[in-house]
């Protein structure tokens, strides 16, 4: 198994739209072993294809507290949706970003699994609110683009220069620099990490 690097916002290949998997064989296994290797280390809750750049639709989840409930969800595809919530979400392309998004609270599921079999789900809670998530993912979308231009400008701005801050070797003057400015820009987190999908 092997970690993958995770894709971040603005990278373009964010964009790309995933193609269905068609053939269900030892190579699928493995970059969904990989998947799950990478969400578990990052740590996040759920992971997408794309966001590893691997533009197939291919979903791994675990929502579990115990982290022991693994889920993939391949070619999937929500056929029902019910209700609406607003609840905080980060996302591992978007690090240390946390933002109120609108989702439906109770989503019904068709997938495969990764041996191709079907089978339909239902989903609610934070499971729901995952999976609608990484959907977004697949089709090039991102927790950025439920923002307005401006945050997403301000979001993209601070993302580049922590980027450039850990390209520079993460010295401590910069390493200090960089808790001035989070101390100042924002409040206190709110939100648990288990929300980062
Ligand atoms: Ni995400």
């Amino acid at each position: 198994m092997a970690l993958l690097p995770i894709l971040e916002f603005p990278d373009p290949r964010l964009r790309t739209r995933a193609q269905p998997v068609q053939s269900f064989d030892a190579a699928l296994e493995r970059v969904v072993a990989d998947m799950f290797e990478t969400m578990y280390a990052a740590p996040g809750v759920g992971l997408a294809g794309t966001q590893v750049d691997v533009h197939r639709q291919i979903i791994v989840m675990d929502t579990s507290a115990e982290k022991d409930q693994p889920q993939v969800y391949i070619n999937a595809q929500i056929v029902e949706r019910e209700g609406s919530e607003v609840a905080e979400e980060g996302c591992l392309s978007v690090p240390n970003v946390f933002e109120p998004i609108k989702r439906a609270t109770r989503v019904r599921a068709k997938a495969q699994d990764v041996k191709g079999q079907m089978f339909e789900r239902e989903l609610t809670g934070l499971a729901a609110v995952c999976l609608q998530h990484e959907l977004d993912h697949l089709a090039g979308k991102l927790l950025v683009d439920y923002l307005s231009l401006l945050k997403r400008e301000w979001i993209r701005r601070k993302l580049e220069k922590e980027r450039r801050e850990r390209a520079a070797g993460g010295t401590k003057d910069a390493a200090k620099e960089a808790a001035k400015d989070a101390a100042k820009a924002a409040p206190a987190p709110t939100h648990p990490a288990g929300r980062v999908i």
